[in-house]
């Protein structure tokens, strides 16, 4: 077993914020409830299922986009930041979502997409319409390279170019997602004003933050130089990554604009600002820096799935941190293949415990709760730009964006009719009606998880005593108020023993939901993909 030196692990500051105490629950609204009977979930859909995420006992909703888009990103490329896509309903349903979640203690967070508009946005039309139309200088408009072809070898994150000749004015634009989504510009000041001023309309509106997309795009260099070749790139990985895209993400003037963002989100009392980046956990962290409370930490996605790995990204996260930077953990998301697919259904459970034990704001996945795997998608029913201007790499989406499992009838119980996505083909075996019956399921587990997280400040707020792994094994404790819980998690198949002088205590879960109250003594016996939770004895008890 690898010790890791406890005083690197403790001392944290206590938890005062409901976000930190909190845990977020994402849901792809298109995936989520059908309540028109078009295929197409929608924010009535929500409504109707609020009940549930209650019962689970999740804190806050995050909302993917709901605005007004032509969908060629699904969402991602807004033509209007402040209204709602008929096809999710319309700004009083939104309001009734926000009141009908206040009435259950939920909070909604929005999904704010600052780096890039769609191009049918109003500003784009203007901007493209002419070099000196006012709104020219909300985007970003380069003349071509001298001897011809786009300014630079930049890369858009879905294939090709990062830049769209235009032929109206004879100039690039630039755009790092599809050339559908053309990057705002944000150092002009008018443009910044403007995309301020959407924070305040929706917090107006009621909610209480946002997941800020792409946050790491939204400055680039100054210079438009090239980015350099990788010189570890895989094919593999996609075209995107052949060069480093140090010109043109995570630039250094981007810290200043966040910061701009987060004086608006603290005019207000207790909203949360999430970052999304997939950098490493170094440059993660430097988000805190700029004022997002919660930069998202990628790496239980990320990172190979072995009790070495994950004890290594444990420790060098919470070495990273500062005392006023709160942890938080992500086990999947609509852009990443499903955890019970990446891991298998039985170490899902693993991940279940691992996410609600671990010190930080857990995020969850919508369905992730009860197992869904990915979808396998046939080719003519590829929806994702991603896999059409990539294919065959499994980089395409839509797997991981499959309807919601209701229940056992018809479409899952998501629509009445054919959804937009195929519907897994093992629903009736994997649903919320079915596992909410079974004792035993993953998503009972999850609810027990997320109370016994909710109930205990060990839990939610106490920091880590000893964090030990070997081969196969990771196991933490976390402590608060003379209360101690132990956690041991095998990332095998295989049966294994984990051995411990001082231990005594009685186990309080595990992941298949048996051995309640078992006494523990020195040695656990753990089954194959089994976690366990352990109370340690008062008596026994040591402060770290
Ligand atoms: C990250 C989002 O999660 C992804 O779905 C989207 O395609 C890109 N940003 C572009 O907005």
């Amino acid at each position: 077993m690898i010790r890791s030196a406890p005083d690197a692990l403790t001392a944290r500051p206590t938890v005062a914020r409901w976000w930190q105490k909190g845990l977020i629950y994402q849901i792809y609204p298109l995936s989520f409830m059908d309540s028109n009977g078009n295929g197409n979930g929608d924010l009535r859909g929500i409504i109707n299922r609020l009940d549930y995420c209650r019962w689970l006992g999740v804190d806050a909703l995050w909302l993917s986009p709901i605005y007004p888009s032509p969908m060629v990103d699904f969402g991602y490329d807004i033509s209007d930041f402040t209204d709602i896509h008929p096809l999710f309903g319309s700004l009083s349903d939104f309001d009734a979502l926000i009141s009908e979640a206040r009435r259950l203690n939920l909070k909604v967070l929005l999904d704010y997409v600052p780096n890039h508009s769609s191009n049918q946005h109003p500003w784009f039309l203007q901007s493209r319409s002419s070099r000196k139309n006012p709104y020219r200088d909300w985007y970003v408009w380069r003349d071509p390279a001298p001897g011809g072809g786009p300014p630079n070898n930049w890369l858009g994150a879905f294939g090709g170019s990062a830049w769209e000749w235009d032929k109206i004015t004879a100039q690039y634009y630039l755009h790092s997602y599809l050339k559908e989504q053309p990057d705002l510009n944000w150092r002009n000041p008018d443009l910044q004003q403007a995309m301020l001023e959407v924070l305040r309309f929706w917090i107006d509106r009621g909610v209480s933050g946002f997941r800020v997309d792409s946050i790491a795009h939204l400055m680039k260099d100054t210079e438009f130089r090239d980015n350099p070749m990788n010189p570890d790139w895989n094919p593999a990985s996609g075209p995107y990554f052949r060069y480093l895209p140090i010109h043109s993400r995570d630039h250094p003037d981007t810290m200043a604009v966040i910061r701009r963002m987060r004086q608006v989100i603290d005019e207000y009392k207790d909203c949360v600002i999430i970052g999304e980046a997939y950098l490493s956990l170094e440059r993660t962290v430097a988000y805190y820096g700029a004022g997002v409370h919660l930069p998202f930490n990628f790496a239980l996605i990320t990172s190979p799935w072995t009790a070495r790995d994950l004890h290594r990204i444990i420790r060098s996260y919470e070495a990273l941190l500062g005392p006023d930077q709160w942890p938080n953990w992500v086990l999947g998301n609509h852009d990443r293949h499903r955890i019970a697919t990446r891991v298998g259904r039985d170490q899902a459970r693993v991940a279940a415990m691992l996410l609600l034990t671990l010190r930080g704001t857990p995020t969850l996945y919508y369905g992730d709760e009860i197992a869904m795997q990915d979808v396998p998608i046939p080719g003519e029913l590829v929806k994702d730009p991603w896999e059409i201007n990539v294919p065959s790499l499994g980089l395409g989406r839509d797997p991981e964006r499959s309807p919601m499992q209701w229940d056992s009838t018809h479409h899952a119980g998501f629509s009445t009719a054919t959804p937009w996505l195929p519907v897994a083909s093992d629903f009736k075996r994997f649903n919320v009606a079915m596992e909410t019956q079974e004792a035993d399921s993953i998503l009972n587990l999850y609810r027990r998880l997320i109370a016994l997280r909710a109930e205990n400040p060990a839990l939610h707020r106490g920091p880590y005593g000893e964090l030990l792994c070997d081969d196969h094994v990771v196991s933490y404790s976390r402590h608060s108020e003379g209360q101690r819980f132990l956690i041991v998690l095998n990332f095998t198949g295989e049966p294994r023993t984990f051995e411990d002088g001082g231990l005594h205590g009685r186990i309080i879960l595990t992941t298949a939901l048996d051995r309640t109250n078992e006494p523990i003594t020195e040695k656990l016996r753990l089954g194959a993909d089994e976690g366990v939770i352990i109370e340690i004895d008062h008596q026994t008890f040591k402060q770290p």
